[in-house]
């Protein structure tokens, strides 16, 4: 068929703007100096509005439509069908904004990211609260272009996490929340498996320690002929082709497993992302599926495996010899437990996986209040004390280390939060899944990754965005996301209980 071939002719074009806008993204994390940021900004805002009129121009000649009435119909079968009905879902979703529109939020965001870093350097909530109130409202239009059947919140989340609504989100954060918090509450009474007086602390220069995240990453598969592994403050994953995934880490001399922790999550991320078919790049069909499955693969490596005794039988070895001290008079058992201390934080991104989730619903119940216009934004840092108190009993000191730490806020990323919550989520459950097909633990303790990435790979990677995050969970699990499979995992792990 014609039209179909001229998609996916007009799809690569949209690839090709996605992918030097993502190479923009990159350089101005890793590379480029301070005084870039003005015109780095402008450039980006340039080829936002080339990408947004390339989206919009999919349907030019009724290409668009003809395909959706030929799906209609049954004309259209397979693989063709879901590029036809994901692309779909895309230019609707695009052609709502105006082209004014899309440039305001791309100007604002822009704008707001540096008053936001200028904020949190000062401890200074007021400094950033007009521009999180433009935000707020920009984001509540954007709702309003969307549409909603119940909650401007499912508009922003159906971004990140296709076919989600905010009730959903809120029954599964609820539930999660309902477990964590008398769960965290008796750990800390009975604090299972607490090492006592051991630190991991030590010095460990920053080139010993890139050969040895570099090695890492390597075993666990992910291709350093088709991917790159840089530096930058907050590590990220980007991709511009299944053959140039790129991700960063971030070294602390003091601390070896700070970028252990993060290269190992970054490798889950780039491991999906150079698993997804090359062949079909462009299209649907070589795209993640959703954020909070993108999260899975990553939450999956740096927790479930990476942070497991059998991970460590491999690789402390390994440690030891590349850093005798301190590792030299640490047992493997002691090390195990050092990594796995569960203790309420006030920084997210250093959350243990117990806490971690009550970070998110924290985030989650007031971002969804401020979309629905229940909460001002001038009472936020009251709200967030006040949360963060009751759900991971701590105080918070000051903003910087409270409402200010994230960076979402500040680049309009309304409705993200809740996937990595959905990530630690659907990690248990894809994770519980493979256990029962292969026997992980006995394959990651002797270093044979392999078949453990290749299940990933068939099961998940491979199949793009052929099924939504609800079908690929049952069709990989035999069910759609159920929470108990974490909830299981953290009492498997943290109380020593029997299944
Ligand atoms: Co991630």
């Amino acid at each position: 068929m014609k039209q179909i071939d001229e998609l996916k002719r007009r799809l690569l074009e949209v690839a090709h703007v996605s992918s030097a806008l993502a190479l923009l993204h990159w350089d101005q994390e890793v590379h480029m100096p301070k005084k870039g940021a003005a015109s780095r900004a402008l450039t980006i805002a340039e080829l936002t509005g080339l990408m947004h009129q390339k989206i919009v121009a999919l349907d030019h000649g009724r290409v668009l439509t003809t395909l959706k009435s030929a799906v209609k119909k049954g004309t259209i079968k397979g693989k063709n069908k879901i590029i036809v009905l994901e692309t779909l879902r895309t230019f609707e979703r695009e052609q709502k904004f105006p082209e004014a529109f899309v440039r305001e939020m791309a100007e604002t965001l822009s704008q707001a990211q540096g008053v936001w870093a200028d904020a949190r350097a000062r401890d200074d909530f007021a400094l950033f609260l007009p521009w999180l109130e433009k935000i707020v409202k920009l984001k509540r239009r954007e709702a309003a272009y969307v549409g909603y059947r119940a909650s401007p919140y499912d508009a922003l989340l159906d971004a990140f996490e296709p076919g989600m609504t905010a009730e959903e989100a809120s029954r599964i954060l609820n539930d999660l929340k309902d477990f964590l918090v008398p769960f965290l509450k008796e750990l800390r009474v009975r604090p299972a498996g607490k090492a006592q007086g051991v630190s991991l602390k030590g010095n460990f220069p920053v080139a010993r320690q890139k050969e040895f995240n570099a090695m890492v990453a390597r075993e666990i598969g992910f291709d350093l002929e088709a991917g790159v592994i840089e530096e930058s403050t907050h590590p990220f994953t980007t991709n511009f082709h299944p053959h140039d995934v790129r991700f960063t880490t971030r070294y602390r001399v003091n601390d070896v497993m700070h970028a252990i922790g993060s290269t190992i999550h970054e490798a889950g991320h780039g491991l999906y992302e150079q698993g997804l078919p090359a062949e079909h790049f462009g299209t649907p069909l070589a795209e993640a599926v959703s954020l909070g499955i993108h999260e899975s693969q990553s939450r999956m490596w740096e927790n479930m495996i990476g942070k497991s005794t059998a991970f460590w039988r491999h690789f402390y070895p390994k440690l030891k010899k590349q850093f005798p001290a301190p590792f030299g008079k640490i047992t493997l058992q002691d090390f195990c437990r050092a990594i796995n201390q569960v203790s309420p934080s006030l920084i997210r991104t250093e959350a243990d996986e117990v806490t971690y989730n009550l970070h998110i619903v924290v985030r989650f119940e007031i971002e969804r209040e401020l979309i629905e216009g229940t909460l001002a934004v001038k009472d936020v840092p009251a709200v967030w004390r006040s949360k963060m108190k009751d759900y991971l009993g701590i105080s918070v000191p000051s903003d910087a280390r409270g409402v200010l730490q994230d960076v979402h806020w500040s680049a309009g990323l309304f409705g993200y939060f809740p996937t990595y919550a959905f990530g630690n989520l659907y990690a248990a459950q894809f994770f519980a899944a493979m256990e029962r097909e292969l026997p992980v633990s006995r394959l990651v303790a002797r270093g044979a990754f392999g078949p453990v990435r290749e299940w990933l790979r068939r099961h998940i990677h491979a199949r793009g965005k052929t099924y939504t995050a609800s079908a690929l969970a049952r069709k990989v699990t035999g069910e759609p996301l159920n929470s108990r499979y974490f909830a299981e995992y953290l009492k498997k792990k943290y109380k020593n209980t029997k299944k």
